[in-house]
Formats: structure tokens, sequence, C-alpha cells
């Protein structure tokens, strides 16, 4: 049995590629293992937060969270400020990983855009307190799409410095669980650039919550090419020469559970007007439910509130214990 953590912001617009991504797998890795599910809301800070609409979007990604299928009895669903532990060992991490290793991350690049100066050190530091989420639990195993990947490296890289550091196996080395199908949704109006929460378009995105209409709608005028859908054969093109046709072959591979060849065996050739006709139809069927639970579960926010309390006290539980070794091996004196 292994123990599994993995985080979601609260930064709004929930869509299928964190559904895809990471939320599903959140959901199927749950028979066998022992699964901590956050909501990281100090990651979310280290941007302009409005503090109403954080609240509401705390609940909405533990409502996700919820209505994807996840077990709040079985496994612990909380939000990460509930469990000061992260950010304690997140200090300690301050301590251990190098200025050279988080100028690298191309998160941070992008997020700071050309005005470095002007973001917070939050956000430059934010892989630490990623790699505390997780190692504060000493969790193993990590789901995660593909963008997670570089944080992911350095989490392993912090936990094998201070291992060395101090002479001791202390921390597990991280396994980063990406599955191939849609770990990567592109927008559905640039297919070269992921599908975002920030993306300005919300043409761009399947929003967990959008209704039936609105995902037909959105499907329809997604972004395609003039050729028919690919079915295989050379003349059908492939990820780099047709990225929209291609992200929307993947989507329906990934809402079907098929692979990408099966999708092309059913729809090759066809016009994409008939394809997207049945993608709209996968994607409700997929969808509706979610959402409608969602929506659900919205109007019931003590429910929600509870969940997470609960979730935070069997958190600290498990923390506490592993704080308290990683303050003896630093050498701080403490009660
Ligand atoms: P975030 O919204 O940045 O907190 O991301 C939550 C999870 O969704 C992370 O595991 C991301 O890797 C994953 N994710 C975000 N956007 C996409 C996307 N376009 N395709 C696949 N996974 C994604
Ligand atoms: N950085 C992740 C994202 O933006 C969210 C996250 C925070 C996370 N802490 C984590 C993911 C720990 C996995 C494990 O998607």
């Amino acid at each position: 049995m292994a123990r599994v953590f993995s985080g979601v912001q609260p930064t709004g617009n929930l869509h299928l590629g964190n559904y895809l991504g990471a939320i599903r797998n959140f959901a199927r890795l749950q028979d066998g293992n022992e699964c901590l599910y956050c909501v990281v809301d100090m990651h979310a800070i280290t941007v302009w937060q409005d503090p109403p609409e954080l609240q509401n979007n705390i609940r909405e990604v533990t409502a996700a969270f919820l209505a994807s299928g996840i077990d709040p009895q079985a496994h612990i669903i909380f939000n990460q400020s509930r469990v000061p532990q992260h950010a304690e060992i997140a200090w300690i991490f301050n301590c251990v990983a190098r200025m050279g290793w988080l100028n690298r991350m191309t998160q941070f690049k992008e997020k700071a855009g050309k005005h470095r100066e002007n973001a917070s050190v939050g956000l430059y530091v934010y892989p630490n307190l990623m790699a505390a989420d997780i190692l504060t639990y000493k969790a193993t195993h990590v789901p995660v799409g593909e963008d997670q990947k570089q944080h992911l490296e350095l989490a392993r890289d912090i936990a094998q410095k201070f291992n060395n550091d101090f002479g001791q196996e202390f921390f597990p080395i991280v396994e980063p669980l990406i599955l191939d199908s849609a770990a990567r949704v592109m927008s559905l109006r640039d297919g070269s650039n992921k599908m975002s929460k920030s993306d300005a378009s919300d043409y761009s995105r399947l929003n967990l919550n959008d209704d039936a209409d609105t995902i037909a709608l959105k499907i329809r005028k997604a972004r395609t090419d003039p050729a028919p859908v690919p079915d295989g054969s050379p003349d059908g093109g492939d990820r780099s020469t047709r990225p929209e046709a291609f992200n929307l072959l993947e989507i329906y591979g990934a809402l079907a559970d098929q692979p990408v060849s099966q999708v092309q065996k059913e729809f090759g050739g066809q016009q994409f007007s008939e394809f997207k006709k049945a993608l709209v139809e996968l994607a409700v069927e997929k969808l509706g439910p979610i959402g409608a639970e969602m929506q659900r579960l919205s109007s019931d926010p003590s429910y929600i509130d509870g969940v997470l309390s609960d979730g935070a006290m069997r958190a600290r539980a498990i923390a506490q214990p592993i704080r308290d070794e990683v303050y003896e091996i630093v050498g701080f004196l403490r009660d």
C-alpha cells in the first residue's frame, strides 16, 4: 500500500485538464492506497487572490474532489493552511534548496512574466512548499499533470539533499504518476497552449461546472482545421502538424478510456462536425453528473467545511510526528 499525495490550487475555473490530468486519477488511486488530497490554499496566494473568492474556490475544489468520487472517510481531503506542519517543513526546505535549482523552474518564469522583480517571494519558493506538502507525510506517489514534472524532480532533489546533509535516509524519493493519456490537455482555441484556469477566454476550456448547453457550444466552437479527422495514416498528420485535431481526439480517448488509435479507427476520415457531435455527447455524459453534483454540494457549504476540518485533523495526526523528527534531525530544541 502506497501513500499518495496530491494538491490542486483553489484559483477558480476548474477545467477538463484538471480533471483528466489529475482529479480523475486521484479517484482511481483510492483502491489499495492511502490517499491525501489537498486544496493548496497557501500555494494559491503566491499570486493575488480576492479573500471572499478564495473561500468559494476552496469549497469548489473540495466539491470537485467529492463529485469525482473521492471518499472523504476512507481517505483524507483537507486544505493546506489548516495543517501548519507544511509551512514549518517548507521553511527547512527553503534552507535546503539552492537558488540555482529554483532559478531553473519554468513555471516561475511563466507566471512571473516580464516583471520578475515584482513577483512575490512566495511564487519563487513555491516548489519548496510543494515538496513539503508531499514529504510532510513521507508520501511516495504523486499523481499530477505533465506541467508538474519539474516540480516533482525538485522535490526528489530536496529529499536527497536533506538525507545527504543529515546523513540518514529519512525522506523517501517521490515517484511522479503522470499518466500518458491526457496528461496535457490543450486549449480548445489554440492547440499550442495548455488548457488553463487563467486563459482570458472561457471558450478555451471546458469547466467542470459547465452545463450541457455550454459544453456543446464550446466544443462546436473549438478550433480545428479543414481536413477530415485523422485516420492514423501518414496523410492524417500528427500532433505537431495538427495540434487542435489531435487534442480533440485525445480528449475523446481519455473520456472514453480508449487509446487514440481506437478513436481514429472509429472516426478517421469523417468531417469534424460529425466527430464533434459524438464528442459533445460523450463530454456531457461524463462531465454532466460531476457538474450537477458540484452544484448540489455548493448548496451545502457546512458539509464541505466539515469534510475539510475532519480531514485536516487526520492529516495533522500524520504530519506532527514527522515534523517532530525533522526538528530533531535539524538540531532544534523542542518540548
Ligand atoms: P493547478 O490548477 O495548477 O493546481 O493544477 C492541478 C492539477 O491539474 C495538476 O496536477 C496539474 O498538473 C493538472 N493540470 C492543470 N492543467 C492541466 C492540463 N491542461 N492538462 C492536464 N493536466 C493539467
Ligand atoms: N503545484 C501543483 C499545481 O499547480 C499543486 C500542488 C501543490 C501539488 N502541492 C502539491 C501537486 C503536492 C502535487 C503534490 O498543479
